[in-house]
């Protein structure tokens, strides 16, 4: 138990520019949960907070108190290096989709505990829902269960895990306090703390898909994160990746399960399968059963070859209810009834894709939540046919649409031809991954 502090002269030490104490800031986060003091006075320090700064000693007190707010689950019983991925958020990222299994089939445990979609970005628990049957509903027993038997486990977050950061995640949300690298960092760092793992590889995305606009903020982002998991003693790799387009040719949930099985049986895209064997082969590294990322990254592209991967896939699918005819024949899904196509204006290349208005679309089209009460139709999406760089003629089409919400096409339509920019000249490749930092600092990415 903290010591009881006065939350007055604690938001006017912050006011004041001064360094809060741990056990002060502590006091904060459980006297919030417990709901001895009050949302507009946590909302004044999390708005001095954002003003004034945090230091490392205040992020790291913050990320300890929401992750002791609740339970850390114990997996100790569970032999090996327990090891997760997560990522900032994009469109059209079905990375965990595809890597989870292939690092759980090379021997690696996985506790994934996702979460829904925010704002344009797709999230791995609304992916996995729209396969029928699949729940990730459960609780703490039967969590541990599973992943005892699979070396695998897709769950959602439960009440037990860090409750004071849901808490204050949603007053930072209307309180104009999101958007700040230590309280996003606490935040993401408490949850996957909790979760049981020895080892934590993070995607931090910059560009128009991403939260984080620019590779400068996603690289401060990533050393923040990486510095907490060092801090708490997790092993942290963390990748800059770019989002200037949607990640694969397919967005909206069954979509991209759809694509995640192309990727799974080594038919996926090119961006999609790179990415996801780099991610799978850090967390094989981490997780001890390769000697190297590069090798890591090789086991990882074998679990593909050699079917275990999917074989995993369809294990865990079964485990966790889903109905594994529509893993074995993704063409049994029947997609929405409208569909509509895209077409290019203009003979030229693809130099451009505001991929942001893309999810943004997607959303409208179905696959993602305006309000958090919205009902997310698993089947709507878009199907790309053209990404930046690709040579394209006056009326081809550059991507098909699919809702069951007819009264939203025209504007959609609208919205994702002004996301699309033709000229004449083919734009220069852009790298996927542009940096990786770690225990050992932040470097250029080079394999
Ligand atoms: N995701 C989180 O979990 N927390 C944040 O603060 C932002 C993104």
């Amino acid at each position: 138990m903290s010591t009881n502090y006065n939350i007055v002269s604690l938001i006017r030490k912050k006011r004041n520019k001064i360094h809060l104490t741990s056990d002060e800031i502590s006091f904060i986060v459980s006297a919030y949960l417990a709901g001895d003091i009050e949302d507009y006075q946590v909302s004044a320090f999390l708005m001095a907070s954002f003003l004034n700064g945090l230091n490392t000693e205040e992020s790291s007190a913050l990320t300890n108190s929401m992750l002791h707010s609740g339970q850390i689950v114990d997996l100790s019983h569970i032999p090996g290096k327990k090891v997760d991925k997560h990522s900032t958020g994009g469109v059209g990222d079905k990375l965990s989709l595809v890597l989870a299994p292939i690092v759980a089939s090379a021997g690696v445990p996985v506790p994934m505990i996702s979460g829904r979609g925010l704002g344009h970005t797709g999230g791995t628990l609304d992916k996995l829902g729209s396969i029928p049957g699949f729940s990730t509903d459960m609780d703490l027993p039967r969590y541990k269960e599973i992943i005892q038997k699979h070396l695998l486990v897709l769950a959602g977050q439960t009440a037990e895990i860090a409750p004071a950061d849901k808490k204050l995640y949603a007053l930072r949300d209307v309180t104009a306090t999101v958007e700040y690298i230590p309280f996003i960092a606490s935040s993401i760092m408490s949850k996957k703390l909790a979760e049981g793992i020895d080892a934590l590889v993070l995607d931090v995305k910059y560009g128009s898909g991403a939260f984080m606009k620019t590779s400068e903020q996603a690289i401060e982002l990533a050393e923040t994160l990486v510095g907490i998991g060092e801090q708490f003693d997790k092993k942290t790799i963390a990748f800059i990746t770019n989002m200037n387009q949607p990640t694969g040719y397919k967005i909206g949930n069954w979509l991209e399960v759809e694509e995640s099985i192309d990727c799974l049986k080594g038919k996926g895209p090119e961006d999609t399968a790179y990415l996801s064997h780099l991610l799978a082969g850090a967390m094989i590294y981490l997780g001890g059963k390769a000697d190297s990322l590069e090798n890591g990254i090789a086991l990882s592209k074998r679990q593909t070859q050699n079917g275990e991967a999917f074989s995993k896939w369809k294990d865990i699918v079964a485990e966790q209810g889903g109905d594994v005819s529509f893993i074995e024949d993704p063409n049994k899904f029947v997609l929405p009834s409208f569909v509509f196509e895209l077409k290019s204006s203009k003979t030229g290349f693809v130099q451009k894709i505001d991929t942001y208005s893309v999810g943004m679309a997607a959303v409208e089209l179905g696959a993602g939540r305006k309000l958090i009460t919205d009902v997310i139709d698993p089947g709507a999406g878009i199907v790309l046919e053209k990404k930046i760089g690709d040579k394209i003629e006056e009326g081809e089409t550059i991507l098909k649409a699919y809702t069951n919400k007819p009264t939203v096409i025209d504007e959609v339509t609208e919205q994702l031809f002004s996301a699309f920019s033709i000229g004449d000249e083919k734009p220069e490749a852009q790298p996927l991954v542009t940096h990786i930092c770690d225990s050992n600092g932040t470097r250029a990415f080079e394999l």
